[in-house]
């Protein structure tokens, strides 16, 4: 992987939340993108402190469900204050780690990596989001484009879309559409391939 598993700094994660950021990705218009809708099962692999879990938890309201799924946890506690604060009750905070989501087999409609993909160390995360997908399930995948932005990770850490793909395709995917996620970020939404 070319990040080489380089994970985002726990320290910095109020900025994952913050307005600057907000500016330049927006997390409904995203999850929109996606067809994320009522009654979804969402699995936000890498969720941090909940920049597109809780928007994704309004979206599919009191039928559906997030799981919000990290393995730092830092990143979780944060995310547990919040909802200690929020309404809700349909979305929950899981520790994972790089090869283990603790869901059942087929049990999402839709997997999410926001910002995630180029810190994974291996194919292990990736396996289980397939794991964990229903059979028409989807993929979603947020990620850096891969040019200098003056911030964010490095550009060599960054994979371009067609890395993006290939990493997807080594996991068992077949990308089916890319798209403009914002002005630094590239969307690529993909199902699992038929064997
Ligand atoms: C840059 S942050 C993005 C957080 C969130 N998706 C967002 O966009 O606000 C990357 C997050 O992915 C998590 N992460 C990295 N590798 C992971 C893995 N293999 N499984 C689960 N979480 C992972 C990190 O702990 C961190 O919280």
């Amino acid at each position: 992987m070319p990040g080489g598993g380089h994970k985002f700094d726990a320290a910095h994660r109020a900025y994952l939340d913050s307005e600057e950021r907000r500016s330049y990705l927006d997390p409904p218009s995203i999850l929109r993108s996606f067809h994320v809708r009522a009654g979804m099962h969402v699995a936000d692999i890498g969720s941090g402190t909940g920049f597109f879990a809780i928007p994704a938890a309004e979206m599919v309201g009191p039928e559906g469900r997030v799981y919000a799924v990290d393995l730092s946890p830092e990143m979780l506690e944060d995310l547990r204050a919040k909802l200690e604060r929020a309404e809700g009750g349909n979305l929950e905070a899981l520790r994972s780690t790089e090869d283990r989501i603790p869901l059942p087999d087929a049990s999402v409609d839709f997997a999410f990596l926001a910002c995630v993909l180029h810190e994974l160390a291996g194919a292990g995360t990736l396996l289980e989001a397939r794991r964990i997908l229903k059979p028409a399930g989807r993929l979603g995948i947020v990620d850096w484009k891969k040019e200098e932005s003056g911030f964010g990770p490095p550009k060599a850490h960054r994979l371009d879309e067609d890395e993006a793909g290939a990493v997807l395709s080594d996991a068992g995917f077949e990308p089916t559409r890319t798209f403009e996620a914002g002005v630094y970020h590239y969307g690529i939404e993909a199902r699992v391939r038929r064997r």
